[in-house]
């Protein structure tokens, strides 16, 4: 059974695969508007959601399906003390396939191996949010035309930011990436994933607390919020929140294909000024993820026998 809880589940022509359905998908909706006839995705969100969990449901309908699920633990018997492994166990019962998001690390893993149908981790804790990385990277593919070959600074909570360690991930396994770590000194990226990914790969990269005096250098900025419901004292979020804020002054010196791109939800780190900007990418972002959720349900369900 392939399940997507690690963007590493995929191979790069995997990938390039689900891009080129996404894009398919993008060109002919209408070659795709019964394709699930019949299936049925659970959303099993036991953490707040509003773009993961409702473009998978868009994508479900999109694809001629139906949905069922909800959207936070007190409304399941998880409140009751139910297990993941016996959710997923039920869950199979109802469903085709399982999209689940948990604030525990793991908790989608431990779903997969309990499943008899397959689970997406559609964001656990702290760790990875592999379906946001297939929204990034159909939206560089299609600014840049490519995956390979440039620099990207990633800007903001690099600790607690799952988006930022599955997209480093995916980018590693591209030829002539160079990466840009841009964070305060408390927020800096996990030393696992730059011993694991970065190192392991002979990845070029720099950290710095700096946003100007990188910017030059970038062809993509990934910034992102800081992530108050992972903090442990609340002084310290309100200290750090506002350690970057995008404002169309700093980007004076951008380069002028410069993209921008941001997983949502935006705070205050990037100034609604910059919304009007052509490099502004976040809310195409938010649209190609659609797109590749329903490639990605495509391809689960055609690898389970299901289609
Ligand atoms: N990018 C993202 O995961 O957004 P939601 O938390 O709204 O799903």
């Amino acid at each position: 059974m392939k399940h997507l809880i690690d963007i590493l589940d995929f191979s790069v022509e995997e990938l390039q695969e689900l891009i080129d359905t996404a894009n398919d998908i993008i060109d002919h909706p209408e070659a795709y508007s019964e394709r699930c006839k019949g299936k049925k995705l659970a959303t099993l969100f036991f953490e707040p959601s509003t773009r993961t969990r409702l473009s998978f449901e868009a994508a479900m309908y999109e694809l001629g399906g139906n949905v069922i699920g909800f959207s936070e633990a007190q409304s399941s018997s998880a409140a009751k003390g139910e297990s993941v492994a016996d959710t997923a166990k039920v869950i199979s019962c109802y469903a085709d396939i399982i999209a689940m998001r948990h604030p525990k690390e793991g908790a989608p893993l431990v779903a997969a191996m309990n499943a008899s149908i397959p689970v997406i981790n559609a964001g656990d804790g702290g760790h990875n949010h592999p379906t946001q990385t297939l929204a990034d990277l159909l939206t560089i593919h299609r600014e840049k035309g490519r995956l390979s070959n440039m620099t990207v600074g990633f800007c903001g909570d690099l600790k607690f930011g799952r988006t930022v360690h599955s997209l480093i991930n995916a980018l590693s396994r591209y030829e002539g990436i160079k990466v840009v770590l841009i964070s305060p000194e408390e927020l800096k990226l996990p030393s696992y994933v730059k011993k694991d990914i970065l190192k392991e790969h002979d990845i070029p990269y720099v950290q710095t607390s700096d946003l100007e005096s990188v910017m030059p250098d970038l062809d993509v900025l990934y910034m992102t919020r800081v992530q108050r419901e992972r903090f442990f004292n609340e002084e310290d979020y309100l200290r750090l929140k506002d350690s970057y804020i995008l404002t169309p002054d700093k980007l004076n010196n951008a380069k002028s294909d410069l993209s921008i791109l941001h997983p949502l939800p935006r705070v205050n780190e990037i100034s609604v000024e910059i919304d009007s900007d052509p490099r502004a990418c976040y809310f195409k972002q938010v649209l190609y993820g659609k797109y590749m959720r329903m490639a990605l349900i495509l391809k689960l369900l055609k690898e389970a026998g299901k289609l």
